[in-house]
């Protein structure tokens, strides 16, 4: 049941044209395939029978060379087709019959809200027809639909349109052709009753590409933002990459129930409603941003990902990382930089280093999976990402271009391994990678223990950095990995100052790079005249713990004077985290850090610091990030403690926070840029903070707020604020009034739906089964599902965690009724217990039980097999 990397063989046969033909109906649809084929002449399996992978089809003829097969010519074992004799070169026809509408997995071809639409990666085209399904087959694709015209005016596939007219029965048809080679993953379909927006975008080489949208009638109004986030990725692939667009037309189409983000497939990508569209009145700035940062990765993996493709499903970090990489940057150059990679790191330092310290950990290039779609993890995207990110901080930008560019000059269209992609930077740019390519094949968080010593009388500062790499399942005795540290050092005066590792070097930089190879470094900087203040790993430059004895001191001295904004952030971060973790099981009513009080008063008052900063700045660590440093958690204590220092800072603070929320109220018109983004995120922390302590001007400015505000940032802002303040009559009166304005909206009540589910007063685990029974709930739908189930479990952590073990059994029984329907998104839903060893022995228990519970479900999908299971054993 598992598959080894180590396993992988060039495939028997290729495929070098797909022919498709596609009778759509409501009771069905047929699929007509007609490949080309061959032989590999690189294969050694010279007389190996043809097998064709396929999932829940059936099979209604084969032919061979024109000539129908008998069934004794071939074997039809379910998941695969299988027949034993070809000839070196030869033509098949197969013809399948399957089920959209009854397709609740949403892989393969499926209906969402009335129209047709595909999601082939990683093994969903499989299930559309029989097909040799891996990433190395590619192939040129042509493709007829055909559908009632009426219901299904539009019909969209890969590439260009090149034939349409009408049929008998008020039926029509249109064909499209890819000219590029694809892997089968990439191969998308969509027909419906949809409305299309044009625009147009012209290549630096003067090409003009069509670009258009399809959604339903009633989203027509909210395609602008996505639009404009298109042209400006293609723009910005141009400039920053040199990479053009290639084909004449580029399609984005919306579904509602979609299993993930959103979908590259070539010409014509597909997203989740929620992740493409916007207006004013019905997203937040949150959503803005995801939204540009999402169509710019679908986007970039035209190249990343489409004209340079996977060998296999091992090297999906190939793509993902590098894609990852490449929308951070973008949405760094759009924005604020070092917003960007403080959000940036908040996610890999929350969930990615949970997941590389727990049972499903994994290397960036795994070496064994069950179920691939259990493997588009935080650790292939997003530590996959600070891989690549560290090769462009080793190489520099130039050099890191040079090897961009030969990458794609010397694998364009071909299926590569992530191999390739290091050989290309090393061989762009001189550089011996061998020991780095450990990241892709270790899993684990590395991390750095860091002690210094001053010698006055030598006027030297010495730096030791210790390295080592947890085990992690499968996996011990690690070796160390080169690991890119940036860092600075502060003088007593908060002025950086020059490091100098060899006496009396004439001119040194105040930042530098070290380059850790070995498992102890130790460092020596000269010139010194007092003990300096260590500004250490810089941006984040390596995707590592670090330790070292910081006292609140230095903390709050680095808060204040640290150059690198993103090592402010941090200090920031250190010191309440080390507040918070002082007060886990301490009085309710126990002092809090009155310096941390006052480092606070000093961020909400500063109105010259950069406000985008500060605003990031006043959030507390979250619960998950303080879980994630724990050990033995005791989720409610950790809950309280957090809870402890926001209030005593509210009630410390309340004048100066009224007085923020007053200083940034929007004058202008709604726009989203950094500095209107941290207006409105300073002033919703403001109004947040003041009804934590039920303070009634608080509640009134959240009242008036919520009706007056322009834009669901706002409106959100306040809603959240009175949903998670004690003024429960409040509460139920916001909560109706704002689903009442916006229950037509799907992508908002989905927001009405995850602002109740994860917080603790209306969260609770009754108000949960109440959410599943509403009307606007709905089981099919991967988004109402998670905005619910999902962000009760994920982010409501005191009431999941409620020691009488409620909140996981509610889990169990949720994914174990999801299993049968939607395996991919059950197996997600598991995440939050799969932990089970990092909490209290009451919790753990408990928790052990509840994945013990979905283990012995009946005919459990390979998807939730795989993650109970190693959860399990891990
Ligand atoms: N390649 C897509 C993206 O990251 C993700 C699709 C994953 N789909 C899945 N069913 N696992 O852009
Ligand atoms: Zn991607």
């Amino acid at each position: 049941q598992t598959i080894y990397l180590s396993d992988y063989r060039v495939p028997a046969y290729l495929v070098d044209t797909v022919d498709l033909r596609f009778e759509l109906f409501e009771d069905g649809a047929r699929v007509h395939s007609t490949l080309e084929l061959r032989r590999n002449p690189e294969s050694d399996e010279a007389s190996a029978p043809l097998e064709l992978d396929g999932d829940s089809l059936t099979l209604e003829s084969v032919a061979l060379d024109g000539i129908e097969l008998v069934a004794s010519d071939y074997e039809d074992r379910g998941d695969q087709l299988v027949i034993r004799t070809v000839p070196d070169q030869f033509r098949l026809t197969v013809v399948t019959w399957i089920e959209p509408q009854n397709n609740t997995r949403l892989e393969g071809l499926y209906k969402s809200s009335g129209m047709f639409c595909t999601q082939c990666e990683a093994e969903g085209f499989r299930c559309i027809t029989f097909f040799p399904d891996r990433p190395d087959i590619m192939a040129r694709f042509r493709t007829r639909i055909e559908a009632s015209k009426a219901a299904y005016p539009i019909l969209l596939s890969n590439g260009n349109d090149v034939e349409k007219g009408e049929l008998e029965n008020g039926r029509h048809f249109v064909t499209w052709e890819d000219p590029f080679p694809k892997p089968c993953y990439l191969f998308a379909l969509v027909a419906g009753d949809l409305v299309e927006r044009r625009d147009s975008f012209t290549t630096c080489s003067g090409r003009h590409i069509d670009l258009r949208m399809y959604v339903e009638p009633r989203n027509a109004e909210k395609c602008d933002h996505a639009m404009d986030s298109l042209k400006r990725s293609m723009r910005w692939d141009e400039e920053v990459y040199g990479r053009e667009y290639d084909l004449d037309i580029f399609m984005i189409v919306a579904v509602d129930d979609f299993n993930m983000g959103a979908m590259e497939n070539k010409g014509l990508n597909i997203f989740n409603s929620s992740c493409v569209l916007a207006s004013q009145e019905t997203a937040t700035d949150l959503a803005f941003q995801r939204i540009e940062a999402i169509v710019a990765h679908e986007y970039f993996h035209n190249w990343s990902g489409n004209r340079v493709t996977c060998r296999d499903w091992f090297q999906l970090s190939l793509k993902e990382g590098f894609t990852v990489f490449r929308d951070s940057q973008f949405s760094a150059d759009m924005g604020s930089p070092t917003v960007k990679r403080i959000e940036d790191v908040t996610l890999l330092r929350t969930a990615q280093f949970a997941e590389d310290g727990g049972p499903m950990a994994h290397p960036v290039r795994p070496a064994s999976y069950m179920e691939i779609s259990n493997f588009y993890t935080l650790t292939i995207y997003e530590k996959g990402a600070e891989v690549v990110r560290m090769i462009h901080t080793l190489l520099g930008p130039e050099m890191f271009r040079k090897g961009s560019d030969l990458y794609f000059q010397r694998h364009d269209g071909q299926a590569v391994t992530t191999d390739d992609f290091v050989r290309a930077m090393e061989d762009a740019s001189g550089r011996d990678l061998r020991q780095f390519r450990l990241w892709y094949e270790q899993a684990g968080t590395p991390v750095l223990t860091v002690s210094d010593e001053f010698d006055a009388g030598k006027g030297i500062y010495r730096l030791t950095i210790e390295q080592s790499i947890p085990a992690t399942p499968g996996q011990s005795n690690k070796k160390p990995q080169h690991i890119p540290f940036a860092l600075g050092l502060l003088g007593q005066d908060g002025q950086p100052l020059p490091l100098q590792l060899e006496d009396r070097a004439p001119e040194a930089p105040a930042e530098r790079v070290l380059e850790l190879t070995e498992a102890v470094h130790t460092f020596e900087f000269h010139g010194l005249e007092s003990s300096p203040v260590p500004s250490l790993l810089r941006h984040f430059s390596a995707p590592v713990r670090v330790r070292y004895p910081w006292t609140r001191e230095q903390l709050l001295f680095l808060m204040s004077h640290d150059p690198d904004g993103f090592n402010r952030w941090d200090a920031g971060q250190r010191l309440a985290v080390d507040v918070i973790q002082s007060l886990v099981g301490a009085a309710d009513d126990a002092e809090v850090e009155p310096r941390l009080v006052e480092a606070y008063r000093k961020l909400v008052t500063d109105a010259q610091l950069d406000q985008a900063l500060v605003a990031k700045m006043l959030q507390l660590p979250s619960e998950a990030y303080l879980i994630e440093l724990a050990e033995d958690a005791d989720v409610p204590a950790i809950h309280r403690a957090r809870e402890t220092v926001m209030q005593s800072l509210a009630r410390a603070l309340k004048d100066e926070l009224k007085a923020c929320y007053q200083r940034n109220l929007e004058t202008g018109p709604y726009e989203v840029t950094p500095e209107t983004i941290a207006r409105r995120s300073l002033r919703n922390t403001a109004l947040a903070w003041l009804l934590m302590i039920n303070d009634p001007e608080g509640r009134a400015l959240a009242e008036s707020q919520l009706n007056d505000a322009d834009n669901m940032t706002d409106r959100m802002g306040a809603l959240r604020a009175l949903v998670n303040s004690d003024f429960e009559e409040d509460r139920r009166q916001a909560l109706d009034q704002f689903y009442g304005g916006f229950r037509d909206d799907p992508q908002v009540v989905e927001q009405w739906f995850s602002v109740q589910a994860a917080s603790d007063r209306a969260g609770q685990l009754a108000d949960i089964r109440k959410l599943l029974e509403h009307p606007a709930f709905d089981w099919k739908n991967p988004n109402k599902i998670r905005s619910v189930v999902g962000a009760f479990a994920g982010q409501n952590l005191s009431a999941f965690h409620n020691p009488d073990g409620s909140g996981y059994d509610f889990l169990a029984d949720q994914v174990c009724r999801l299993d049968d329907t939607n395996p991919q998104i059950a197996a997600r839903l598991v995440t939050p217990l799969t932990r089970w060893r990092k909490f209290a022995p009451v919790y753990s228990g408990q928790m052990e039980s509840a994945l013990e519970r979905i283990r012995d479900k009946d005919g459990l999908s390979r998807d939730v097999y795989e993650v109970v299971h190693k959860s399990l054993a891990g």
